[in-house]
Parts: C-alpha cells; sequence; structure tokens
C-alpha cells in the first residue's frame, strides 16, 4: 500500500526576548502555535541573533518579536534582516508574516521600520504589526497566543 505522507509547514518565530515579559510573549507565541488542535505545522522558535538565511528559505510563514528600543526595532532584528536581506530577495516573495511589538511607550517607529524593510522583501502581512505598549500587561500574552494560534491555523488550512 502506498500512504500519502501530506508534508508538514513550517511556521518560524524570530523573536527578541531580553527579559522576562518578552520571554512571556515568546512562549505565548509558541503555546498558541502548538495548539493540539493544529496538525501538520512545525514551529521554530530562533531568537534573531541566532537565525540565518536558510531558516528564512524553509520557513513557509514567519511571525517576528521585537522590542522598540529607540524608536526603532531592536537592534538583533536589524541584524537578522541585514543578514538575510540580499540571500532571502528573489527567494521569499509573498511570505506570509506577522509581528508583535512590546514597547514602553510607542511602538510605531517600529511598525514602519518594519513595513518597509518586509515590503522590500515583498513579503504578505497577514495582519497588521500588533503593538503591545505601556504598562506590560498579562493581556499581552493573550493577543501573542492567538497571534501564534491565526498563523499556525491558517497555514494548516492552506490560507496562507
Ligand atoms: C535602551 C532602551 C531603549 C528603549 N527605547 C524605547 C523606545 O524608543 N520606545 C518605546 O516605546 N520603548 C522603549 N524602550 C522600552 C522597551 O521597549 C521595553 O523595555 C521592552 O519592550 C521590554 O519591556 P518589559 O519591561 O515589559 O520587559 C527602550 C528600552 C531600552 C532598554
Amino acid at each position: 500500500m502506498i500512504r500519502c505522507m501530506k508534508e508538514s509547514k513550517h511556521l518560524l518565530i524570530v523573536a527578541h526576548n531580553p527579559s522576562a515579559n518578552t520571554q512571556k510573549l515568546v512562549d505565548a507565541t509558541l503555546r498558541g502555535a502548538r495548539h493540539e488542535d493544529i496538525e501538520g505545522v512545525e514551529v521554530k522558535h530562533i531568537p534573531p541573533l541566532q537565525a540565518v538565511a536558510d531558516d528564512v528559505l524553509r520557513a513557509d510563514a514567519i511571525i517576528l518579536g521585537t522590542t522598540e528600543n529607540f524608536g526603532y526595532m531592536s537592534g538583533a532584528l536589524k541584524d537578522f534582516f541585514d543578514r538575510i536581506y540580499y540571500p532571502c530577495l528573489e527567494h521569499t516573495e509573498a511570505m506570509p508574516f506577522a509581528a508583535y511589538i512590546r514597547a514602553g511607550l510607542d511602538g510605531t517607529g517600529t511598525r514602519i521600520a518594519i513595513g518597509k524593510i518586509t515590503t522590500g522583501l515583498k513579503w504578505k502581512a497577514v495582519q497588521e504589526s500588533m503593538i503591545l505598549h505601556g504598562e506590560y500587561q498579562p493581556e499581552f500574552e493573550t493577543q501573542c497566543e492567538e497571534l501564534g494560534m491565526l498563523m499556525a491555523a491558517s497555514l494548516e488550512s492552506g490560507i496562507i
């Protein structure tokens, strides 16, 4: 009997987590993406300083996570883009992605910067980058969990 095995889709989470709170956001995103009802989606978190172009080339969708520092994305996420931009350009067109931004005050500078770089890459935003700003709220974890679930479920169902 020939059994037809469906190949797994790959959801890559490239998220910077320099604090206890941002670690909770990564954990929540992973929890949502690995929801027990979602099948056939492999989920991997790689911190931006460790992620390489091959990780992006293997991915079917990406979630970016960053803090806002000095009105911009973290240096770690910027370094990731600096390294993967040209190796991925022309090979990752229409990559579905979403982003969450943890900002003490604002977050819009980071949202704009991510928008410019991903537009250059011709990636496809699944939703507007999510800004989690102000004093830390446990609600942020719910939002990240929902984002992880949305992206994984959308990959599972072939919507993205
Ligand atoms: C060096 C530095 C620069 C920062 N710059 C900004 C900024 O420009 N805008 C902003 O909203 N928050 C800024 N923050 C706050 C960080 O976004 C915040 O500390 C980070 O998201 C971690 O949040 P947490 O306290 O919930 O762990 C900055 C923090 C640091 C350490």
